[in-house]
Order: structure tokens, then sequence, then C-alpha cells
């Protein structure tokens, strides 16, 4: 058996646990992958800065993301399709995010459905949405959402159409798999996963199948997005959101500077910097180059996260370094849940945890709240540039 010492450790895990096209589904970007690749890639390149002699023996993580109390400026960000990369998906990383002390943010496109994830947790959860086409099915997932006492609404903005994955298209990618020759000879070679499926009736997309008018038979991404994602979602759209929702409010998906302006305008608690994990413009930058413009830009009206490309805690501190005030997590917890289920999860948590208040200390910090640029090194190799004030 394996020990597990990184989130490395847990992906190699899961690649051999969860059928190919769950992982597949994971560990892919859209087109040629450059901005997947360029989101892990740009935290590499920055450098951080070593202090010694500083007292580092009382440390603390905790801070709040938009006035929530968090354990560690991290949350679990919304992944479709949870439920599959291990049975009742969802529930498990809600309970693992609930003992953390972090959020987990329940994908529209979830398994388990935000009653059923409300009924196994004690702590309120949060709610993401897609905007569909049908707009009264759409307040009413917002109603339910308050109804089960989620604590904030995550609008993704950047899935207005469906960036193509190529990978999902050549698996065939549906929940449940449909038993091809195929489907069946590899998952034969999950045992673990098929066990832990054949226990659970959650098979479908939980919050839609039932639930929205004429969707019965939803099985695919693809499907769905073709006949109920929104293209003409805008700013208009965000004003009606917020005011259904009437709590707190996350717009998700920025990646520039008029955007992320825009967005502040509407009121907001905070806004996600993200490419959807390198999933729809392939092209755009990583999230990590664009976040200090943004920070700049709006950074003293409205709280800025950032999620892509973290698997480390380092990552987290690189992200704070560079002005975030909190960061998502998406496969770093996924690779968890399919390498050990509701274990892994708690694991992937705990080192991201233990990695980043290492590095904090190695900086000569002890607050998370006090990382800044003045921890990263500026030298000739470093990324980016210093600032030029
Ligand atoms: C959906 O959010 C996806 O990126 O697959």
């Amino acid at each position: 058996m394996t020990v597990i010492t990184n989130i490395e450790d847990l992906r190699v895990l899961y690649k051999k646990r969860v059928p190919k096209m769950f992982y597949d589904y994971a560990d892919s970007g859209s087109w040629s992958e450059s901005t997947y690749r360029a989101n892990e890639r740009d935290f590499q390149r920055i450098r951080l800065r070593q202090r010694v002699a500083v007292n580092i023996e009382h440390r603390t993580l905790a801070t709040q993301m938009a006035g929530v109390p968090v354990s560690m400026p991290l949350a679990l960000a919304p992944v479709g399709l949870t439920g599959m990369q291990w049975a009742d998906g969802e529930i498990l990383a809600a309970r693992a995010a609930e003992r953390a002390g972090v959020p987990f943010i329940l994908s529209t496109m979830s398994i388990c459905s935000i009653e059923d994830v409300a009924r196994h947790t004690s702590s309120p959860f949060w709610f993401q949405l897609y905007v569909m086409r049908d707009r009264d099915f759409i307040g009413r997932l917002i109603d339910r959402a308050r109804a089960a006492a989620c604590s904030a609404l995550v609008a993704t903005l950047d899935l207005q159409i469906l960036g193509q994955r190529h990978k999902d298209i050549k698996n065939g990618l549906t929940t449940p798999p449909r038993p091809t020759l195929k489907n069946l000879l590899n998952m034969a070679t999950k045992p673990s996963w098929c066990a832990a499926m054949l226990g659970t009736s959650r098979r479908g997309f939980g919050n839609i199948v039932g639930h929205a008018e004429g969707v019965e038979n939803l099985t695919s991404l693809g499907q769905w997005s073709a006949e109920q994602l929104d293209p003409t979602l805008n700013w208009d759209d965000v004003q009606w959101i917020r005011e259904r929702w009437g709590g707190r409010l996350i717009l998700k998906g920025i990646l520039c500077a008029e955007d992320a302006l825009l967005a502040a305008e509407t009121g907001a608690d905070a806004i996600v910097v993200s490419n959807h994990g390198g999933r729809q413009l392939d092209g755009a930058p990583s999230a990590l180059e664009v976040l200090p413009e943004i920070v700049a830009e709006v950074g003293d009206r409205i709280e800025v996260w950032m999620d892509g490309g973290i698997r480390s805690g380092q990552d987290v501190f690189k992200a704070l370094a560079l002005g975030a005030e909190g960061t998502l997590i998406g496969r770093a917890f996924v690779y968890g849940l399919g390498a050990m289920g509701e274990a892994g999860v708690d694991r992937a948590l705990e080192i991201i945890r233990n990695e980043l208040d290492l590095t904090m200390a190695f900086c000569g910090l002890t607050d998370v709240q006090s990382i800044d640029r003045q921890a990263l090194w500026h030298g000739s190799k470093s990324w980016p540039a210093p600032a030029s004030d």
C-alpha cells in the first residue's frame, strides 16, 4: 500500500481505481489543453522568499471568505459529476469539508441533489448555479438552495456554452455509463468503484432530472449544454439572480479586469478569477497570471478569489501572496475522492493544510492573513515581475 504524502499520490491512485471516462473527465481541458497546463505550470514559476530566526511557533490559517469563517482560505470547488467519481461523492466531499471547516460548493450538475446533500450534512454548504433557458426552473433551483439553507450562491458566468473536451467525446461520457463492451471491460478493472456504485441509487443528475420540465432522460453534459444552457446570460440576469437569491453571492469565471469591474458593480460579495480549470476557452491565460491585474483593479471593492491549477498548499500560498483572499480546489479533492472515498478528501485537505502551514512558517509568517507579495522572491527567475511601485 502506497504511503500517500502528496496530491500527486492521490491522483495516481485515483487513476487506478476510477473508470477511465470519469478520470478523463476530470483530467482534461478543452482543445489543446494549453490553458489547463498553464494553470499548474505558472504556479511552478513563482519563487518564495525564505526568512529565518523569526518566532513562528504559533501559527493560524483561520480567516473568512465572504464573511464566512473558514479554517483555511480554501473551498471545495463545484465539480460536475462528482458522484460518479465515487458513489455518493458529493455527500462524502461535503462531509469532509465540514470536518475540515471549509466550504463545500455543490455543482448544479451534481449527482446527489441539493436536498440529499443537506440531509447528510449538518453545516450549510454553498450552491453553484448554471443558468439555463428555463428560468422558472432556475428560479426554483435558487429557492431550493435557500430552502436547504445553503449559505452562499456561486453563479458561474463562463459556461454559457460548453468548451470541447476531446476525451469526453471519444469516451462517450454519460451518467450512468452506457453498458457498452468497452465500458464494461474497463469497469471490470475497477472493482471497488463498482462495488460502491452498486450500493447507491444516485447515478443521474440529481438536481435536474425530474425537476426541470420535460427532462427525464438527461445523461450527458453535451446533451444538457446543447438543450438547456442559456447563451443569452448577461449582467441583467446576474441582477435578477441576486434579487431572487437575496443572500451572499459569488461570481465565478472572471478572467479580465473589465469583467471584474462589472462584477464588482453588481454588489456581489466575491469574484472567482477562473478559467474553469482550463476547460472552456483554450488559449486563455492561467488564472494565476491574470490574478494580479484583477486584484489591482477591484481588490479594494470586492473580495477576489481564484481557482485553477492548485495542487498543493504552496500553490494556495502563492495565490494569496498575489492578492487572492480565497482559493478553490477542484481536481485536488476529486483525486482524493476517487482514490479513497471520503477518507481521500480528508487526506487531500490535510495535505494542503499542512503544506500551506509549513510554507507560511518557512517564509517567516504566522498568520495566513498577513501573506502578501513580500513573501515572493523577486529574483531574475521569478514570475510575475515585481509590481512597479
Ligand atoms: C462543467 O462544469 C464542466 O466543466 O465539465
